[in-house]
């Protein structure tokens, strides 16, 4: 389910992650987890307490591809040092469901069965992804855990709020499995982006002429997503302003800011861009706003055609590039019907962009809603490539790439 709405991404090929599952009904959505991890090629390994087994089996977990699978107390009897098996393997380790019992068991360095002595030969920082009852999680004892865990290093990925299995509401659910899936990208990563802000646009504006119509178009808002995503995964602090656009929440790292307008979104990213290191605007901005009907409702009263005024919106893209400083770098992109090349290069111009991905839209062939892209790209050196069709997740990852040339 997950793929249609979240990219996936395929450049992980060879790492390799390991689970530690504790005994929450929250185990199964590891499955999950497991299935897009194979998806981007990326190997897993698992270690189930005993409680985790009664929620998941060893061998669903082998099937969906995790190898090697280690469950029980004690060590595994083929594998004298299994205990040692994910220090020496794996490249990130993320305990998840994780039960306030491995929680606590971390903190105090407790190694009493095979994961948590797994968890004490771990050198570097883990993943702890907590799932318990609210008030187990409120509990002080917990608190202190998490609190000891953080100033360790170790990264907490937080629980979220809603209805638990006990019918309970409160914060403690298992993060999304986008969450937990977007993060191990980001564990395995070379963080090439930390320490730098992105601001990035998607989807379309609705300019409203009336209190229930608008003015739009189908962007879908999946190329600024898979961007911002890619970004993040690579480290950098994201600021993604969408316009209208399915649901996005699950997602790690960063709120998405929503905006309706283009003047909304206008306003969001002057307010960010002065502290942002890029900006990469894909946004299907409408270049022009209806002038608002006086009536709550336009009605047609037997009218047979309508000339509607319109007014021109600002140039989100080419007014944050007139505000750009030496240390900012700006993409833009371009969706044009014909003349895909001299058309690019044009806005690349007239914008004073770093680069342009265009677009060609064709009647019934536009990008809009696809999870797939065929662009061409050019940067202000004059370097140019037309790409084959990739999904959305690679053009971005090849975008971002292209970054390190300007
Ligand atoms: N853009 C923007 N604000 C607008 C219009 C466009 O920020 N009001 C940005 C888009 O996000 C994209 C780039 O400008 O990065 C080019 O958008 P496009 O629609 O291809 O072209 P326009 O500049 O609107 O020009 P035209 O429609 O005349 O081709």
């Amino acid at each position: 389910m997950l793929q249609h709405h979240y990219p996936v991404f395929k450049i992980f090929r060879g790492k390799r992650v390991h689970f530690g599952l504790t005994g929450s009904v929250a185990a199964y959505k590891i499955l999950e987890l497991l299935r897009l991890l194979k998806k981007s090629h990326i190997d897993a390994g698992a270690t189930l307490t005993n409680s985790a087994a009664s929620f998941v089996t060893p061998l669903s977990l082998q099937a969906l591809g995790a190898d090697p699978v280690y469950s029980g107390s004690e060590y595994d009897q083929a594998d004298i040092f299994s205990h040692l098996s994910p220090g020496r393997t794996a490249h990130s380790f993320f305990v998840a469901p994780a039960t306030a019992n491995i929680i606590s068991k971390a903190a105090c360095g407790l190694g009493d069965d095979l994961l948590s002595t797994q968890l004490l030969a771990w050198k570097g920082a883990a993943y702890f992804c907590p799932a318990m009852n609210p008030a187990m999680w409120d509990n002080s004892a917990v608190v202190h855990n998490i609190d000891v865990l953080i100033k360790r290093g170790h990264t907490i990925i937080m629980p979220h709020e809603g209805s638990v299995a006990c019918g309970q509401t409160g914060t403690g659910r298992l993060a999304p499995v986008a969450d937990l899936y977007y993060h191990v990208l980001r564990s395995l990563g070379a963080n090439d982006l930390e320490g730098q802000k992105v601001l990035i646009t998607a989807g379309p504006t609705h300019e409203y002429y009336d209190l229930v119509r608008f003015l739009s178009n189908p962007s879908s808002g999946k190329m600024g997503l898979a961007i911002a995503l890619a970004c993040w995964i690579r480290g950098a602090q994201v600021y993604f302003v969408h316009g209208p656009m399915a649901p996005v929440s699950g997602l790690p790292g960063f709120e998405p800011i929503a905006v309706t307008t283009a003047m909304g979104m206008f306003d969001a990213c002057s307010s960010l861009w002065h502290k942002c290191d890029k900006g990469i605007f894909s946004a299907a901005v409408s270049d022009f706003a209806p002038v608002p009907c006086p009536d709550a409702k336009f009605k047609k009263h037997g009218i047979k055609s309508v000339c509607w005024e319109m007014n021109s919106n600002p140039d989100i893209l080419a007014e944050m590039s007139s505000r750009k400083t030496s240390h900012q770098t700006i993409a833009g992109f371009a969706a044009e019907a014909d003349h895909l090349e001299e058309n690019a290069h044009l806005k690349l111009r007239n914008k004073q962009l770093d680069i342009i991905v265009a677009n060609h839209v064709q009647p019934l062939q536009t990008p809009f809603g696809s999870n797939d892209n065929k662009v061409f790209v050019m940067d202000k050196h004059g370097r140019r490539e037309t790409w084959p069709k990739l999904s959305k997740a690679e053009v971005a990852w090849r975008l971002i790439d292209w970054f390190s040339l300007i």
